[in-house]
């Protein structure tokens, strides 16, 4: 775990294998004060010269003094309009070039520190020495580099800062969790690993921890889940966490598909790329890293998360196409593709939440390829029943710079998955593919105001994103954190 504390100012006195400073594109040099003059002057020089001019990630790593400040390392945050966003890149890449190049210890300065920025820097810079090495055997001892382990942000107003920090560091072990979890492989991130992990949590914070297996939620009749699950010998679980902060408040729910592996079962995907889609529990993980970070947060709130997990596999017992199934609500699903499981996992659950009288429900869900299409990669698709409930999600999502955009949930497409056998069939084909999802899911939400969240360009990376490596980013750990403080007041 990442030691982050809050440091003085007054950069003279520093002692540190590296300083990171985040400076702004444009910018005038920032007053170094006390600094090793040598080292401010060639701070000085580089910018002038343009070496370095502050865009956006850019890096330039610079000799220090034998003393004091061993390192330099200038990341620009190029124009700031988000300030919060500009800092945890900023953060992210200063602690992933430092894990990179063996610094155990880095001070970030990023000039005036309130005790927002100290959060963001903290939740930045968890982000960027973020890791998974435990499948990979360690080089030899002299060939092992320093992970990075202490991080000082350097602040004139200490106390706040630490406040700031402790917040970040909180929510930035919620993303950790979330993408430790995302990228364990399907072999061992398994229904009962996330069960496992979810008692863990619970454990830890004292919440209230129910789990149904096969058996308890075919008691529950819970046909639509059972179909995708019928197809695995692993049992399925739904999981469901209560953390009470909020004396008799009603609870807000968060809602998390927790698909272990998706094959597409017999409706069955393409070979290529068919690997990532170990990924498509990371709304389950962020259910849990937000349940983890709320938990640290000690948030006032009556917070229930709730997880649907299996895995959706090919097999003489696999649901078929064709197939109708019906919900724990009453409804009559035909299943026309066996790989709209999501929805299928969704349902039930999203029909379980009504008992606990919610005040809002949202789920997050690798839901759709469309909504990849739609959004590319730079923002989780929201849609929702409750227009001020979008609009409230859609904030949260802003402020955690996880952002999100709405699609239209309407109606008019509401023939796409009209069935000629059962009341709903569980796809619309291809034609706006995110919102008939959605759609699906609304005639299980029934009864509390709800908004989806489509994080299936957003929660993972095929490739290395240069502020993260390739593979789960924490979404949407930040946006469930946000909503549940924005509620606390
Ligand atoms: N888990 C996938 C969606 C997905 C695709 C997530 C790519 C991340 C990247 C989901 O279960 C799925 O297969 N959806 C189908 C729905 C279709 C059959 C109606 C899809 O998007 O193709
Ligand atoms: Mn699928
Ligand atoms: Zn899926």
């Amino acid at each position: 775990m990442l030691k982050i504390s809050a440091g003085s100012s007054d950069l003279g006195a520093l002692r540190a294998p590296a300083l990171a400073l985040l400076l702004e594109q444009g910018a005038s040099v920032p007053a170094l004060g006390t600094l090793d003059p040598s080292i401010v002057s060639a701070v000085q020089r580089v910018i002038a010269r343009r070496d370095f001019r502050g865009s956006k990630d850019e890096t330039l790593h610079l000799l220090g003094a034998e003393n004091g400040v061993e390192r330099l390392l200038l990341v620009g945050l190029g124009k700031v309009q988000d300030r919060a966003a500009s800092l945890k890149r900023g953060a992210a890449i200063a602690a992933r070039r430092a894990n990179q190049t063996g610094v155990g210890r880095m001070a970030i300065y990023a000039g005036d520190v309130t005790a927002e920025d100290a959060e963001a820097i903290a939740v930045g810079a968890v982000a960027g020495s973020w890791e998974l090495k435990e499948f990979q055997t360690p080089p030899p001892e002299d060939e092992q580099r320093e992970p990075l382990a202490e991080v000082i942000v350097l602040a004139a107003n200490a106390a706040a800062a630490e406040q700031g920090i402790g917040r970040g560091r909180a929510i930035g072990e919620g993303h950790s969790l979330a993408r430790r979890l995302g990228m364990l492989p399907g072999n061992i991130c398994t229904p009962e690993y996330l069960a496992e992990t979810a008692r863990e949590i619970a454990d830890r914070h004292g919440m209230k921890l129910t789990v149904l297996g096969r058996a308890e939620m075919e008691r529950e009749g819970m046909g639509s889940f059972l179909s995708v699950a019928q197809g695995t010998p692993q049992d399925p679980k739904l999981i469901a966490m209560e953390y009470r902060g909020g004396g008799d408040k009603p609870p807000v729910a968060l809602v998390g598909k927790g698909l272990c592996f998706d094959s597409g079962g017999i409706s069955i995907k393409p070979a290529q790329g068919m690997e990532f889609m170990k990924f498509d529990m990371c709304g389950a993980a962020g259910v849990l890293g937000a349940m983890d970070a709320i938990g640290r947060l000690k948030l006032p709130v009556n917070v229930v998360g709730l997880v649907g997990s299996t895995t959706n596999m090919p097999s003489g017992t696999a649901v078929k196409p064709g197939d109708v199934v019906q919900a724990s609500n009453g409804k009559f699903i035909e299943i026309i593709n066996t790989d709209a499981e999501g929805r299928l996992v969704l349902a039930d659950v999203l029909a379980y939440a009504k008992r606990f009288s919610p005040a809002a429900v949202i789920d997050a869900a690798t839901l759709t390829g469309a909504c990849v299409i739609a959004l590319g990669h730079s923002a989780t698709g929201v849609m929702g029943t409750d227009e001020a409930l979008v609009q409230e999600v859609l904030a949260a999502g802003k402020r955690a710079s996880e952002p999100g955009w709405p699609l239209p949930l309407w109606d008019d497409y509401k023939p796409l998955i009209k069935s000629d056998v059962a009341d709903i069939k569980n796809s619309g084909g291809r034609p706006a593919g995110t919102i008939t999802a959605a759609l699906f899911l609304k005639e299980f939400a029934e009864g509390y105001p709800w908004v989806h969240l489509d994080i299936a360009g957003t929660a993972y990376s095929e490739s290395d994103l240069g502020t993260l490596p390739a593979g789960p980013t924490g979404v949407p750990v930040g946006t469930f954190v946000e909503f549940v403080r924005g509620r606390a007041g």
